[in-house]
């Protein structure tokens, strides 16, 4: 890094401003003016540039023709202690720059609360990148998709019901701009021509994929990104590689790149950017090196020999390539997203992508098989590439059950629940993540068994349903809408509300959490709800249960056990804490917490992914490791873990029906 006063001074360069600024440097002694004169010549002597050289069909970086081959790596699906070690696999690779989302619901949880602290220090996560020697292509959205929560917007957005995301919807704007009010300023003096190592910004993502076609959406971005960032910045956007994509995701003064997996033709899939580009660069800004995984649908592989194959063709014509993913990691917690292809399809926790590190960061056979290809046009550096991470199978661990949640509402819902006639969405009581409870009594006598009914995607996303405290099914979005349930006029009925991810791509993307229809019994809709936002991820990560003295069991009569519950076990850790993975054999679906930190969810009765990374940062050496589990749907007759030293990630045992 260079100091801060060269740094400083050299980021007034995209400062139209900056002489008349500069002015009270007149006022300085002599001594610091010299100085300055003397930065300000070392500095144009050595001038760094970046541009496009659309003469030459190349980036031009100092003055030389410039190619990259680059990576896609997501600070926020890798532990921050893992950063420098997935960074200098990719150096080692042969990359010579990564390409990085910034997510902007993980840095604005509220309104106005900004967080860029520990494992959202995006600016120690360039250090790091700029120490090992990596430049960067910053894609900083607003929207990224991303296979992210709502495609990185804070889901606070939705407060405003009709608001219409990614147009020039004013509420939309403002948020944006204070967003980026935030963002911008800590980037620029990041920029390559202001000392840092950040190449190109992208402005939006995909935007050609949206309805919207908002040109003064981007236009208002364009502006925005100038003022922060400054004229000399290259500034692009990405869109599928069609007329179609392209032409409501380009504008004028940002570049227009695509993104296309492995294909036979290379020169046939570069045509559309060609079309929108007579001139320039060409640019692969997201070349599939694998595929995102569903609950409930085949693991996606893509093999090593076509990735390198597809590269190879890339690199020979000239091209620039950002590899997607190069590193996947991990949707820890809450933050895997969701597609909607004529059905709502879920993202799973392992985001491993069959990328070229996996999940875990360890090379594999692609890898090699890139470097390989890149070492045939670039210089790959020397020396090996750094090993896989050790793993260590920690065995069995047992699971005790705590008690059931309905039981520890005390505890998961210290306020009273709010009211009301017809139920209310998640964001309507400003609870994002996770899960709600809904609770009612049965208007009516349902001595024989009878529909407790949702309309089509009546529940956002799923809904387990308890009467009198006892499991009696799952509401699913748009698959399961009845659970048949008996009882008496009266009864507590409970729907527990899964939130399973927002929708991160297409149209209807303001996807409200909760219960977001009626629920009717038979012929009658049920009404005078009670609504219980649960602060599971606080209390669990102060301790509970095992710190918390206070809990009742109250024994239901007649059942010996029934869900959704909470179980918890302890484990030690022999020596230096190891990555490993957690297979729960004969659990169903639920959410998963070791040392308070949420490790995401599993759903092993339905696949593909039946193991949970769990990277040794979180383990302790010495105390007793602490393992939390919510079950929801059915816990087996031996409640155990097993620790695996191998990731699963591609046994469906139930493929989604639809
Ligand atoms: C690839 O596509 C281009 C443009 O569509 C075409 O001219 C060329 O013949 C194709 N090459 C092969 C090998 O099919
Ligand atoms: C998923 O894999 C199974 C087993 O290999 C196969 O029978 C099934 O057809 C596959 N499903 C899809 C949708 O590809
Ligand atoms: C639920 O039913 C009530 C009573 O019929 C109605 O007023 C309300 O609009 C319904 N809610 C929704 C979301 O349809
Ligand atoms: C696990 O819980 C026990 C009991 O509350 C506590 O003493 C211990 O510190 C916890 N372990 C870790 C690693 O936090
Ligand atoms: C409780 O468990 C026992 C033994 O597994 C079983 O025989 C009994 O039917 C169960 N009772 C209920 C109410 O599920
Ligand atoms: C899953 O992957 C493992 C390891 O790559 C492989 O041995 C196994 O055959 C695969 N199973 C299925 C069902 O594809």
């Amino acid at each position: 890094m260079v100091a801060e006063p060269v740094k400083s001074f050299q980021s007034k360069r995209g400062d139209p401003d900056w002489r008349r600024r500069a002015a009270p440097a007149a006022l300085m002694d002599w001594k610091l003016q010299l100085l300055l004169l003397h930065f300000f010549l070392s500095f144009t002597a050595s001038e760094k540039t970046f541009e496009i050289d659309f003469n030459n069909n190349c980036f031009r970086k100092d003055g030389q023709c410039f190619r990259y081959v680059s990576g896609s790596i997501h600070y926020f699906r890798v532990p921050p202690e893992y950063w420098k070690d997935r960074l200098l696999k990719m150096y080692m690779t042969g990359l010579n720059a990564i390409q990085v989302y910034v997510p902007w619901n993980y840095h604005e949880p509220q309104p106005g609360v900004y967080n860029f602290e520990g494992d959202r220090n995006i600016e120690i996560f360039l250090d790091l990148a700029a120490d090992v020697g990596l430049l960067v292509i910053l894609r900083p959205g607003p929207y990224i998709c991303a296979e992210w929560d709502m495609g990185g917007l804070p889901a606070w957005l939705l407060q405003n019901q009709n608001i219409i995301l990614r147009s020039s919807d004013s509420d939309y704007l403002r948020a944006v701009d204070s967003w980026l009010s935030q963002l911008l300023p800590r980037m620029k003096p990041r920029l390559y021509q202001n000392g840092g190592n950040i190449i190109s910004v992208q402005v939006e993502n995909e935007y050609g994929s949206y309805f919207a076609c908002d040109y003064n959406y981007m236009r208002h971005l364009y502006k925005l990104f100038r003022n922060f960032l400054g004229d000399q910045v290259v500034l692009f956007t990405t869109d599928g590689n069609s007329d179609k994509e392209l032409k409501c995701g380009t504008l004028q003064g940002l570049y227009a790149t695509v993104d296309f997996g492995p294909v036979p033709n290379i020169t046939q899939a570069f045509a559309a950017q060609r079309h929108f580009e007579p001139k320039g660069p060409l640019v692969n800004s997201e070349y599939y090196t694998g595929w995102l995984d569903y609950w409930g649908s085949n693991h996606s592989t893509s093999s090593p020999e076509k990735v390198a194959q597809g590269l190879y063709d890339m690199l020979e014509i000239g091209a620039n390539v950002n590899m997607y993913m190069f590193e996947g990691g991990t949707n820890f917690g809450y933050w895997s997203g969701a597609d909607y292809k004529n059905k709502y399809l879920p993202v799973t926790t392992s985001y491993d992508y069959d990328a070229p590190l996996s999940e875990a960061g360890d090379p594999t056979d692609k890898l090699f098989s890139i470097r390989s290809v890149i070492s045939k046009f670039l210089d790959v550096p020397h020396g090996p590439m750094p090993p896989a991470t050790p793993k260590f199978a920690y065995g069995l661990v047992p699971l005790k059950k705590i008690g059931e949640l309905i039981d520890c509402l005390d505890d998961l819902s210290p306020y009273p629940p709010v009211k009301t006639p017809y139920p209310l969405s998640f964001e309507d009581i400003k609870q994002y993540f996770g899960f709600m409870l809904y609770r009612t009594r049965l208007p009516i006598d349902a001595w024989n068994p009878t529909p407790l009914m949702s309309s089509l995607n009546g529940v956002h996303d799923l809904g387990y349903v308890l009467v009198n405290g006892v499991y009696k099914g799952t509401l699913e979005r748009d698959s399961v809408l009845m659970v048949s349930v008996t009882g008496r006029k009266g009864d507590q009925l409970d729907i527990l509300v899964e939130n399973m991810g927002r929708i991160n791509f297409g149209e209807s993307f303001n996807d409200f959490k909760g219960l977001v229809d009626n629920i009717t019994l038979g012929s009658y809709i049920l009404n005078n709800w009670e609504m219980y936002s649960l602060n599971i991820d606080t209390l669990i990560s102060a301790g509970w249960p095992e710190k918390w003295q206070h809990m009742r069991h109250p024994k239901k009569k007649g059942v010996n056990s029934t869900v959704p519950a909470f179980y918890s076990g302890t484990f030690l850790v022999p020596g230096f804490p190891r990555d490993t993975y957690l297979k729960l054999p004969g659990w169903s679906k639920g959410q998963l917490w070791i040392n308070g930190f949420n490790l995401g969810r599993y759903w092993s009765s339905r696949g593909p992914q039946k193991t949970l990374f769990v990277p040794g940062t979180i383990l302790d050496a010495i105390l007793p490791n602490n393992i939390t589990i919510l079950e929801l749907q059915g816990a087996p007759k031996e409640t155990y873990g097993l620790f695996l030293e191998r990731p699963i990630l591609n046994d469906t045992v139930q493929e989604d029906r639809g």
